[in-house]
């Protein structure tokens, strides 16, 4: 909840630097609007597409919300939708999605369906360039009620973007990846993205041990 709030409160000071506001003096904590996003994914992900508050708005075709078992112990996070993903209107539906569905069904041997899998980002940054950090802080709210919502026991950070906006932690992904970090109620495990392994192939045994390690994860008590 605290983390939700930290992030409510960080979109906040954007929208007002937006506005050309330099100095809060205070930020009061209590409850709000901005602090009481639904506990409903179906009312989320309304409010998501009707979200108008990061110039990425400007350019989507559809929001990209997440999809999944709304119950799921493993979470998936990318870094925000690619051209495909921005007319389907769903998570990893191109080459990268396809890969991603590989990693998951034959490496960690549970059906895709069986995942949450969701983005830093609703909506697709023009040129896939990554968020930039203003994008990605509006936007974290939103994940961090899709987290608090579903409650997975591990949550897999797919690439750089996600491994950083999740931890708060700028080191890079090859230094980090197939580590296990413990954030309270959910423990994350950073790999490389599925789009990196399309250009890296080299790459994809170093992602398998994490899958195996992330599979061993799911099955302790
Ligand atoms: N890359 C991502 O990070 N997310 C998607 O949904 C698709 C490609």
């Amino acid at each position: 909840m605290n983390r939700l709030y930290n992030a409510l409160q960080l979109k906040r000071l954007y929208q007002l630097k937006e506005l050309g506001v330099s100095y809060v003096p205070l930020i009061e904590k209590r409850s709000g609007p901005a602090t009481t996003l639904p506990n409903d994914l179906g009312a989320l992900e309304k409010i998501v597409s009707e979200c108008r508050l990061c110039p990425l708005s400007k350019t989507r075709t559809k929001t990209v919300f997440g999809e999944g078992n709304i119950h799921a112990s493993l979470m998936f996070v990318g870094e925000g939708p690619g051209a495909q993903e921005d007319i389907s209107g769903r998570p990893f539906v191109g080459r990268a999605g396809d890969l991603l569905t590989k990693m998951i069904e034959n490496a960690i041997e549970i059906p895709r369906s069986s995942v949450y899998i969701a983005n830093i980002v609703k909506c697709r940054p023009p040129n896939n360039r990554v968020p930039t950090p203003e994008e990605a802080y509006t936007c974290l709210p939103y994940l961090m009620k899709q987290l608090e919502i579903v409650s997975p026991r591990v949550v897999v950070a797919l690439g750089a973007t996600a491994y950083h906006y999740l931890t708060g932690d700028k080191s890079g992904i090859t230094k980090v990846r197939g580590e296990i970090i413990d954030m309270g109620s959910y423990r994350i495990v950073p790999t490389y993205h599925p789009s990196y392994l399309l250009r890296n192939p080299s790459a994809k045994k170093e992602v398998y041990q994490d899958l195996l390690k992330i599979k061993r994860l799911l099955c302790e008590k």
